[in-house]
């Protein structure tokens, strides 16, 4: 069941996704039913799936598979009631046979999120079911812990799958693989030769068409408290005992149970101009649509570590990277004016773009007399391996889990609820928004903040483009 099945989400991802697991075979026997609050007969809401298609599948449409593929669609609006919900899952199980799990994505406002599993719980669809939900999970850590004890009224927390689409994406996964998998970097990942992290999401993409979502929630709430987090999980954690759900979570709430709890000093929130003047938007909105922060993590590991986190919309560039500055070695032994540290430390960097690439910068020696030093960079790009087609985009991974009851890349009420705990004193005592323009990296403050470090986007070298390589 898919609630919420003519919204935004629905239209750009969930159907585009659910459409290509149907039709390249992840999910053989596959019946859905659209929910929402509008009044339509599944032969309109099969149209707005394929216009959805039309709009954001991006593989190109095989018309016999739409065919099949709209065959399995079937739509009850939420205001017929729990009997009509459980006629249309009946009808859809008629198709199945035997008794099929059933999986409920909700992808529905927070405010809308109980009414549908208390609609789930008087239509009998809780047995066999898992469900799917959508953030924000609470605005803080008291509403965070009422939602999780009402959800858990209904559900089991072993039915209960939270999504974070970042934790989908091929790249994020890929940061476990390259841990983990490869004895070189995992000896020195640790705060004897990490000097210092960055995570930096900046968005060029506006807020006009979500503003009265926006409103309500800011950049700390929206991005930070989920995506960022949960890819400094990854970043920070121990390697896990076993590549499973349990352990990997394990790992990552020790992380989260370390983290120091943030304090407004550390934290610089901004707001475009113009924001204020998008409809729905207070004239005197204290919401915050950019945030950096340092966050610390007081373990064995990271101890004296500063990460810093950075997310906006409307700013120069869209960017996903993490970026790992190592620390440098001592130069005395090379000549004055020799280059050696003039452009920073060596430098990790995974992108996590949807192409993902993956650098690792050093210092060599420029060719001819003398020794003058260059930064120079190994690069890899996902592009180049020819497989770059096989990548599930995210919530398609995402999906495909939950239907197999994979757990490990979806988030839990502990580490939600601890996440919420280290939030306190910022949302407790927010700063003051500060201004900045369009098309801009942020306030001004945001380089007193990593001082003396400094913001490594944008870029001072651009990435190689994958076609150049080799030429
Ligand atoms: C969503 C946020 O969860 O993630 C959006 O609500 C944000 O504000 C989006 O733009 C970014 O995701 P992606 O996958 O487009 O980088």
């Amino acid at each position: 069941m898919l609630f919420g099945a003519t919204g935004d989400l629905a239209r750009r991802k969930l159907l585009p996704g659910l459409f290509h697991l149907a039709t390249s075979g992840f999910i053989p026997g596959c019946q859905i039913v659209g929910v929402s609050l509008d009044e339509m007969t599944p032969e309109e809401f099969r149209c707005a799936a394929r216009s959805a298609l039309d709009n954001h599948f991006s593989r190109g449409i095989d018309e016999q598979k739409w065919e099949a593929f709209a065959d399995s669609l079937d739509y009850v609006s939420t205001t017929s009631g729990p009997e009509a919900l459980a006629a249309a899952v009946k009808r859809a199980e008629g198709e199945l046979g035997d008794s099929p799990d059933r999986l409920h994505y909700l992808s529905v406002p927070p405010n809308a999120a109980l009414a549908a599993v208390q609609l789930l719980a008087d239509a009998n669809l809780v047995a066999r079911s898992r469900v799917i939900m959508e953030k924000p999970f609470g605005i803080d850590l008291v509403s965070a812990v009422a939602l999780n004890s009402e959800l858990h009224e209904v559900f089991g927390e072993d039915q209960i799958f939270r999504i974070d689409h970042f934790l989908g994406k091929e790249p994020a996964q890929n940061i476990l693989a390259f841990r983990f998998a490869n004895g070189l970097f995992e000896p020195i990942w640790n705060r004897n030769f990490i000097d210092h992290i960055q995570i930096d999401v900046p968005e060029e993409l506006g807020l006009d068409q979500r503003a009265g979502f926006y409103e309500g929630t800011g950049a700390y709430r929206d991005m930070v408290v989920t995506h960022l987090f949960q890819i400094l999980g990854f970043i920070a954690m121990e390697p896990p005992t076993a590549l499973d759900s349990a352990s990997i979570t394990e790992e990552k709430n020790k992380v989260f149970r370390s983290m120091v709890p943030v304090e407004p000093s550390d934290v610089v929130r901004g707001q475009y101009n113009g924001y204020r003047e998008i409809d729905g938007v207070d004239p005197e909105s204290d919401t915050e649509t950019f945030i950096a922060m340092r966050c610390t993590i007081d373990n064995w590991r990271w101890a004296g570590v500063p990460f810093y986190l950075r997310t906006g919309k409307r700013m120069a560039e869209g960017q996903r990277i993490v970026s790992i500055a190592f620390r440098e070695p001592p130069k005395s032994m090379f000549p004055a004016n020799s280059g050696v540290g003039a452009q920073g430390p060596d430098h990790l960097t995974f992108d996590l773009a949807d192409a993902a690439k993956m650098s690792l910068s050093f210092y060599g020696k420029r060719p001819g007399p003398g020794m003058r030093l260059d930064k120079l960079s190994l690069q890899f790009a996902m592009h180049d391996t020819g497989l770059q087609g096989d990548v599930l985009e995210a919530y398609e991974r995402l999906i495909l889990d939950a239907m197999r009851g994979d757990r490990t890349l979806f988030t839990t009420a502990e580490g939600i609820e601890r996440l919420w705990e280290v939030s306190t004193p910022l949302l407790d005592a927010p700063p003051p928004v500060r201004m900045y323009s369009p098309g801009s990296w942020g306030p001004n403050a945001i380089h007193q903040l990593v001082a003396p470090h400094a913001w490594r986007l944008p870029f001072e070298r651009a990435w190689r483009s994958p076609n150049a390589l080799g030429s």
